[in-house]
């Protein structure tokens, strides 16, 4: 069976969640390849509404497995309580031991990586990435750098040999704090972290990981043997990525990306499924932009028309709660995304554009680096109860068309409105 991937096209937020609960119905496994608690993915169905941060959103169907990738970083305190959410949403716990698996490649988020992130912010200035301040960029560098512990040697280290190896790394990172950042964290700038990584300190920590890892074992396994097996018995597999193409370390807009590969051929990498079973791939594109944190935003709308569309776009991060910057389409971004291997789009939030005059949508830019518009005229008519594409006002398939010619991609699904039955397929 091929295996499908949706993938964000823009800078995350696109409105991935809401279409991975839409279609996982369908599907027998939902992986997640990347990224950590630095995601939100909202959702809202029968059971109520919730952002998952590391949980696949395919949890809550009964009968699909959940596989949390060796591409993933995983920071137990959060998955720990994020499981206790989603028991409190309606999932009992024998389900969620059936159904959850933790990659044991999958590198874990220790203390240090988290006030390494806000010390590295706050040292950067204005030149600031704007993290969402969960340990990203240090637990990855750990990685790469052959410094992390992963969640097999987590979970099945004897307890001493944890010990022994949190004490030598928290001494090695005390080390580092001290070295690089001394001065301002003697200015305050961090008070979390001079308790976090005070010598009375690792300890607790020790305590507290020790407990969680009693509690996370179960769900620890060789993901991606249970994968390959999976694909070769036929299963239906759906990989749910986190951020977006243009927060890619590679492709996105350097340096201010996140740390792990948001693209098609990352979904394999992070999941460790044969790169010739990808044959779908959903891009999901949000029908305007939008980008929290800092960097390049090209088509970030100017005065008040932005905070308007923020309000009626519930344009605020679902994971720090920070507003985020609005701006016109921008189809040479879809472009570009659509190159690393999308072949279908998922266009979100259409209804909230309903009632603008014009459209200005970015087709290109010029030799000044400024981007060049194209005028839609808009519609007033509320789509949040259309159920067809043929029940689209002519302006909105006019757009919709257009996206489709300048990138070469069919349009599949148009996401109408918040619930997971406002989706139109095409
Ligand atoms: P980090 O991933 O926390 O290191 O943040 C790096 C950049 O990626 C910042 O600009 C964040 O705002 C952005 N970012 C990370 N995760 C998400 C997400 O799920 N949605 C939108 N932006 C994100």
């Amino acid at each position: 069976m091929p295996v499908t991937a949706v993938i964000g096209a823009q800078w995350g937020d696109e409105g991935k969640g809401k279409i991975v609960d839409a279609i996982s119905g369908d599907y027998d496994f939902c992986v997640r390849f990347n990224g950590g608690n630095n995601a939100g993915h909202t959702i809202h169905n029968e059971n109520g509404q919730m952002v998952l941060h590391l949980i696949p959103a395919g949890i809550f169907r009964e009968r699909v497995v959940c596989v949390i990738g060796n591409g993933v970083v995983v920071h137990p305190q959060s998955l720990w309580s994020e499981m206790n959410e989603v028991m409190a949403m309606g999932v009992p716990l024998e389900s969620m031991r059936e159904r959850l698996k933790i990659s044991s490649r999958a590198h874990v988020v220790m203390p240090w990586h988290i006030i390494l992130d806000e010390l590295q912010e706050s040292a950067r200035g204005r030149e600031k990435i704007g993290t969402t301040s969960r340990g990203i960029g240090p637990v990855f560098s750990d990685k790469t750098g052959r410094h992390g512990i992963r969640m097999g040697d987590f979970v099945r280290m004897r307890e001493r040999e944890f010990r022994a190896w949190f004490t030598n790394e928290f001494y090695r990172n005390v080390t580092i704090i001290k070295a690089l950042y001394d001065g301002m964290i003697a200015m305050g700038f961090s008070q979390e972290a001079e308790e976090a990584m005070n010598d009375s300190s690792a300890d607790s920590h020790i305590r507290e990981l020790l407990a969680l890892r009693e509690v996370l074992a179960p769900y620890v396994c060789e993901t991606e043997e249970l994968l390959w097996e999976a694909a070769d018995k036929g299963a239906r597999i759906l990989l749910e990525g986190a951020q977006g193409v243009h927060l890619d370390p590679d492709f996105g807009t350097y340096p201010f990306v996140t740390s792990s590969p948001c693209t098609p051929a990352g979904a394999c990498l992070g999941s460790g499924l044969r790169p010739v079973l990808l044959t779908r791939v959903i891009g999901v594109a949000k029908a305007y932009c939008t980008r929290v944190g800092s960097g390049p935003f090209p088509t970030c709308i100017k005065g008040s028309l932005q905070e308007a569309l923020r309000k009626k776009g519930n344009e605020y991060g679902a994971t720090t709660g920070r507003p985020r910057l609005v701006g016109w389409p921008d189809l040479t971004l879809l472009r570009y995304s659509a190159n690393l291997g999308v072949t279908e789009w998922a266009i979100t939030k259409l209804d909230v554009l309903a009632g603008m005059r014009l459209i200005p949508v970015c087709v290109a830019y010029g030799s000044n680096g400024k981007p060049i518009y194209k005028a839609f005229r808009g519609w007033n008519e509320d789509i949040q109860q259309c159920t067809r594409f043929a029940e689209l006002p002519p302006a909105v398939k006019k757009y919709l068309r257009f996206i489709e010619e300048k990138t070469g991609v069919p349009v599949k699904y148009i996401s109408t409105g918040p619930k997971r039955e406002q989706i139109i397929t095409r």
